[in-house]
Order: C-alpha cells, then structure tokens, then sequence
C-alpha cells in the first residue's frame, strides 16, 4: 500500500473513496463536520448532513456509512466514519475511527482513497501523530496472514493507494519523512507478526537464523550466529540448559544496523525466543497450549524494529541479540532442582523448568557486556503474572536507570503502544533464595513478574538496562487470535527519541 500526504479540496479530488471525519452533536441534528466533511456537505447542498440526520450514521468511534454518486462531489464512493462526541475525541476514538475506516475500505472496491482523518486535532498530538496512527491502523487492518491456508478466505483488497489528504496545508509539516516512517515501522510490525503467528514446527530456532540471514542480505546487516558448541565454550550454561529436552539446536543471533557514526555506543535490543515453550519438566498444562508458539514474540519484535530502523535508513547504531531455542521435556531435559552455572559465573536452582525466559535471557544479557551498549533493552513474554497485572494493555516496563525508564515510558505514549513501569526494589530480591545456589530461577506467586525482573537485574548490574515483559500484549486470544506485532512501535520510536532521529 503506498502512501502520500497532500492538501486537497475534497469535493474535487477524483478518487475511489473519499473518507470523511464525523463528529457526534447531541443538540444538533446532521453531526458536526471537519473541515474537510464541512466543505464537502457544502459542495453536496447539504446532502451528507441529510444523511446524518436521519440517523444512518451513528457516529459512534469507528462506525461507518458507504455511500455512492453523492452530487457535487467529484469521488466515486463517500466514507463517512464516526469520531464520537467532540468532548470524548481522544487518542482512542482517533484509533477506532482508523480502525473503522479500514475495516470498510477493506470492503470496496476502491483501487485508491483519500482520507481526511488526521486533520482532527486530538489533545496535544502533533498533526504527525495522526499521520503515524493513520499508516499504522490501516497497515494493521489489512494484514493477512493465510499463507498456511490452502484456500484463502477471500481475494485480497485491491486498494493500493492512499492519500492522506488535509483541507489546509498547515497541517502537512515534515509529512514525507513521517510517512518514510510510519511505513516502514508498519513493515516491522509485519514481520514481527509473521513470524509470531508461524506456528512452531516452522518457526524453528534455525528458521529464526534464517530468516535473520535474510534480512542481513536484504539491509545489509551484520550477522552472526552462535551454535550450541560455542555456547559451550563461552559457558553459557543457563541457556543451554533450557534447550537440552529439544532435538533442535539451540541459536544465538547477533544482528548488526550501523546507521549511525561510527564512534557512537550501540544501543541493544534482547529478544526472548523460545520457539515453543512447553513448561519443559514442570509441564504446562495443555488448555492454550499452543499460544505458547507466540513464546519467541520478543525475538520477533527485534527482528522486527531492525527491519524498520534500516528499512527508514535511521542514523542509529543497534544490534539485536536473539537467543533462540525450545523448551521441552524428555530424557535429557533439565529437571527441578538442578543446579547450572551461568555465563556471569553464578551458579541457578532451576526450582522449575517452566521459568526458562530468565534463564536464556540471562546469559545473552551477560553475553551483550562486550559491545560496551549505551543502553541494552530486553523484550520477553515473560510471566504470565504480568498478564494478570495489567492486562492486554501495558507491557510491563522495569528498569534499573529511571531516565531510561522515561524515555521508554515516553517513547510508549508517543507510538501508543504503551508501557506502565513496575518496581525493581531490593525487597523482592531475597524471594529468589536458593539453598543449594547463589539464586533459585522463581520467586513463589506474590509478584511473579518483578522478581522475573529482579533474577534479570542480578545479570545486569555492568548496564544501563530495561526489560519490557510483552506477555500480555504480544498476541491476542480468543477468535482474533494472532500476534499484534508489538512492541515494534514502541521500540522503534525509542531508539529514534533517544538518537535524536526522531524528526518531530
Ligand atoms: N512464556 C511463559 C510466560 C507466559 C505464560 C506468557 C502465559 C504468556 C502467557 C514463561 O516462560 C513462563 O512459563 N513463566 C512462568 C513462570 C513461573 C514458572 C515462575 C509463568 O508465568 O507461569
Ligand atoms: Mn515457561
Ligand atoms: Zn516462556
């Protein structure tokens, strides 16, 4: 899908669809317009109010109505989308009204659209924002993943264009660069999607290698994969605990974007991937189960934000750092009680083999010490205790450097892709006693994602390092079950925000 931005009138624009924001007025029958919906109702002799008035627009956040042959206006469909009470006109009302037009364009016959939707102010946002919001929504709606499926559910939208139109041109400061963006995070997103929903007899550790080796030809990345035997060698003994039940070999993926100067400290991106996480020993119980193919969504996110920090061409240094394996049980498998010794030198209690994240992501933090990172960021599906905490809307952010934990915190609100911080205090550190090793790899059940987060830190002392626990928010369940692809905005944003890249 192609994307451009232009200030245009929008009962002349000969385009397949004209989208047009509109706002509830209780008092005032036909809704209150945009500047855009106002000229085009104007131009239509009020023919769009006429609409309104008799109710076929409910104008609620995301609602929509198709309509066709509208005098006056040069478009051959008009999309009106509801945005709500101008009293309740939000970030999220914003989000749905894209979502809503989405969903419908998807559902014409439109070869191209002109939407003027990011001329509504919303808070303080910068009219940037919208356009960010706009590319990502629709790119979000119109993912498909059916490539698994023999017979695809129905013939793929024809809409290849989008004119992300404002009435005036003020409100296109800087557009093309943002466009450069959004488009290419869209794109991140894409592939973190993609390789979240493959399920995990495909999307193997060597597959995630792979595929990393495809996308250092296609950006012209530096890569690096470390088999199980140099693993072995380094002494990276918590990782390769986890992978001995699984007749796969275990990978370790360095990935390398050098946009930036040469003499600048890299900013590092950790990505749990255990590319199916069966409990190992201390099995998981099989309802779900197969969510657990999602357990490599951090790995995917990283994959992911180096796809669209090179694909924008940013002048930033990061490296992406993938442990990859799986966690199953049988005869070789690690089992409860076993004590190994990790890549820092102490010793673990594997008090149970289902709290596997902690231990591979453990040794590719200690492993991240020799790039000498400005800033070092882990992204894991960790702990289903944060799912409990806060739900399918935050990720939970953690850090042992209040700045960093701002930025990323900022960074969040930024690309609505949000992180709520937790606490990393030294009262939780002594839940992970062991007495048989310097640490037990659990905590007990009172606040299982921080002290997931306090084993993490006791491998993290020499950097400035967040963790970001996506267990939550990395896919969803239920009939839309699938990955959402993030924290791609989130992250990419960050790294932008913290280089000074980011261009508004
Ligand atoms: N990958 C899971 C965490 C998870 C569970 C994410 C459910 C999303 C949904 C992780 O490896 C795990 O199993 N964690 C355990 C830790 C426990 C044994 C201390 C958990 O959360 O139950
Ligand atoms: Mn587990
Ligand atoms: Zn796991």
């Amino acid at each position: 899908m192609k994307f451009s931005t232009k200030a245009l009138s929008p009962e002349r624009v000969k385009t397949g669809c004209l989208v047009l924001g509109v706002l509830r007025d209780a008092k005032r029958a036909g809704g209150v317009f945009g500047d855009a919906a106002r000229i085009a109702d104007r131009a239509s002799s009020g023919a769009l109010r006429a609409v309104i008035a008799h109710g076929d627009l409910s104008c609620k956040p995301g609602s929509t109505l198709l309509l066709r042959d509208i005098p006056g206006i040069a478009a051959e469909r008009v999309l009106l989308v509801g945005l709500g009470e101008p009293a309740d006109l939000n970030e999220t009302a914003y989000r749905e009204a894209v979502r809503g037009a989405a969903n419908a364009l998807k559902d014409t016959g439109a070869r191209d659209a002109t939407i003027f939707l990011a001329e509504t102010k919303i808070g303080k946002r910068p009219a940037t924002w919208n356009i960010r919001q706009l590319v990502l929504g629709l790119r979000d709606a119109f993912y498909r993943f059916d490539e698994l499926k023999t017979q695809k559910k129905s013939s793929p939208s024809v809409l290849g264009a989008v004119t992300i139109a404002f009435a005036e041109a003020s409100g296109m400061l800087r557009a093309a660069k943002v466009l450069d963006e959004a488009a290419a995070t869209a794109d991140g997103v894409d592939l973190a999607r993609t390789l979240g929903n493959l399920p995990s007899n495909i999307c193997t550790p060597g597959y995630l290698a792979d595929e990393a080796r495809k996308l250092a030809r296609q950006y012209r990345l530096g890569i690096e994969v470390l088999e199980r035997r140099d693993m072995e060698k380094l002494g990276m003994g918590a990782l390769l605990s986890v992978t001995k039940g699984s007749h796969l070999p275990p990978k370790l993926i360095v990935l390398r974007y050098s946009g930036g100067s040469k003499g600048r400290a890299p900013m590092v991106l950790v990505g749990k991937g255990i590319t199916f996480d069966t409990g190992g020993i201390s099995l998981k119980p099989g309802a779900e189960m197969d969510e657990m193919k999602f357990d490599m969504s951090g790995a995917a996110s990283v994959f992911g934000a180096l796809r669209a920090l090179a694909g924008m061409r940013a002048p930033v240094n990061v490296i992406g750092v993938i442990p990859a394996c799986e966690n199953m049980p049988g005869g070789a498998a690690s089992k409860p009680g076993d004590v190994v010794t990790t890549l820092s030198g102490q010793t673990v209690e594997i008090l149970n083999t289902d709290a596997e994240g902690r231990l591979i992501l453990c040794d590719a933090l200690t492993y991240v010490e020799r790039f000498k990172p400005e800033v070092t960021v882990d992204i894991a599906t960790l702990t289903g205790a944060c799912v409990i905490a806060l739900g399918h809307v935050a990720s939970g952010l953690f850090a042992n450097d209040q700045k960093l934990a701002d930025e990323i915190i900022a960074a969040g609100d930024d690309s609505w892709d949000r992180a709520w911080q937790m606490p990393l205090w030294e009262d939780y550190q002594e839940q992970l006693r062991s007495n048989f090793a310097d640490m037990a790899n659990i905590g007990g059940r009172p606040a299982g994602s921080v002290t997931a987060a306090c084993y993490l830190s006791r491998f993290t002392k020499k950097l400035r390092w967040a963790h970001l626990d996506i267990a939550g928010t990395a896919w969803k369940s239920g009939r839309d079950k699938g990955s959402t692809g993030r924290p791609v905005p989130l992250l990419v944003r960050f790294v932008l925000r913290h280089t000074g890249a980011a261009k508004d």
